[in-house]
């Protein structure tokens, strides 16, 4: 299932920050989900039915009474793959957890069984009031995440806990739920990940910017997921990736080596590193003295992925590309030169998206439309590609 296949219903409850979900809807349609917003009846006094289907492009309905030849309460709990209830009050998280359907929202609720991510915004004193702590234990023992509101100024002059938070701190919980549909288990995931290292003489090598973090990023994710995660990393940091096997390698003709043994045995290879494309024809077993270091003779590494490709059995093989320019086209000559499934194109001019825990770019595949990504996080976008995999294993 891919996230422009999935359907989130985003709640809205009466309270200021209303508005500011505007902004998460936004970032969630970003992502290629598909959002169905459900506002309780009195928020439409902070934000209006008109705002909410004009950015979602959906109609907009607040009480079971509308629509009813759809039995909309059920059949959108049904469709529903993830739940954010976003702000919501006191009195929102008092009556879900008392299992009330008073409005369209908390009937969608109580019939969905899909993850549910809260985000409590209100005054400090009714977050701290043993009421509401009361009734978000309630909610979290039923398997909810609530999120804690963030502490600062409010509205009015008070300050304490009890702030919407960013819309990017939802978005990175709304990941870890999202994170949870273990659809890869029994799958073999391969990646690799970090930069290669062609040596020029014991001290020197050619090299490149990245840091392995969007390989660490796909490797947590696929693990999430519950795949046997193999990673081939080249001169990076594996360290917080307990439960993943980890291959260290050094140069293309390793991480090559490598690759050629696991690929046969993976049902997803996710080719993320940069390879170094060339190598010196000579690698010195003494320090080059400054005087001779003048030029390096260079001869082409193998086509890694287009090498594997040639020997494919149904794996299905993903991408990148790192452009500076005429990206899409790029990436496309990419997609078919080296046989891969999909790919994802980053711009990386001047050193963007290396060492980042944010990407941009575009996914293209030959199956399905692109997906256009503004700023996500590379959890995001590990996230977005294992989709595709997965729905391409079916
Ligand atoms: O590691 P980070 O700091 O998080 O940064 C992430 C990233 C910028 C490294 C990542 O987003 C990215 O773009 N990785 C691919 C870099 C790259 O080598 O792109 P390329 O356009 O040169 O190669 C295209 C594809 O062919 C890649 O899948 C690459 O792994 C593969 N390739 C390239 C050369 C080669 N000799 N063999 C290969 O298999």
């Amino acid at each position: 299932m891919s996230a422009s296949n999935r359907e989130v219903v985003l709640g809205v409850g009466a309270g200021i920050a209303a508005y500011k979900s505007c902004e998460l809807l936004r970032r969630l349609q970003d992502r290629g989900y598909t959002v169905t917003v459900v506002p309780t009846p009195s928020s439409l006094n902070f934000v209006g039915s008109a705002t909410w289907e004009a950015l979602s492009g959906r109609p907009v309905s607040t009480e079971v009474w509308d629509n009813v030849h759809e039995v909309s309460h059920i059949s959108l709990a049904q469709k529903a793959d993830f739940f954010v209830i976003a702000p919501a009050t006191a009195d929102l998280i008092a009556r879900i957890a008392m299992g009330r359907a008073d409005d369209l929202l908390t009937n969608l609720v109580l019939a969905s069984e899909a993850p549910l991510l809260i985000v409590p915004a209100m005054h400090p004193a009714m977050w701290l009031d043993p009421a509401t702590i009361a009734n978000v234990q309630t909610l979290r023992s039923r398997g909810y995440v609530v999120m804690e509101p963030e502490t600062g100024r409010l509205t009015g002059r008070d300050s304490g806990q009890g702030r919407f938070p960013e819309t990017s701190s939802i978005i990175e919980k709304f990941d870890v739920i999202t994170g949870n549909v273990r659809d890869l288990v029994g799958k073999r995931v391969l990646i690799s990940g970090g930069g290669t290292r062609e040596a020029i003489d014991p001290v020197r090598f050619i090299g490149n910017r990245s840091s392995g973090k969007q390989a660490v990023a796909l490797a947590s994710a696929a693990l999430l997921r519950g795949a046997d995660v193999h990673l081939v990393a080249a001169n990076m940091s594996t360290e917080e990736l307990g439960g993943v096997t980890v291959t260290e390698v050094e140069s293309a003709q390793e991480m090559h080596q490598a690759l050629l043994h696991e690929f046969p045995l993976c049902d997803v290879l996710v080719m993320c590193a940069a390879v170094a494309d060339a190598k010196p024809t000579q690698r010195f077993t003494e320090k080059i003295k400054k005087t001779f270091l003048t030029s390096i003779n260079l001869e082409p590494n193998p086509d890694i992925v287009a090498e594997l490709s040639k020997t494919k059995q149904g794996q299905i093989m993903i991408g990148f590309a790192a452009e500076t320019s005429h990206h899409t086209e790029a990436a496309r000559s990419k997609l078919v030169a080296k046989g891969l499934d999909a790919i994802y194109v980053n711009d990386v001019s001047d050193g963007a998206i290396f060492g980042k825990d944010t990407t941009q770019g575009m996914i293209l595949s030959r199956t399905g439309a692109d997906i256009a990504l503004k700023e996500v996080s590379k959890d995001a976008l590990a996230h977005l590609l294992l989709d595709y995999a997965a729905r391409q294993l079916g």
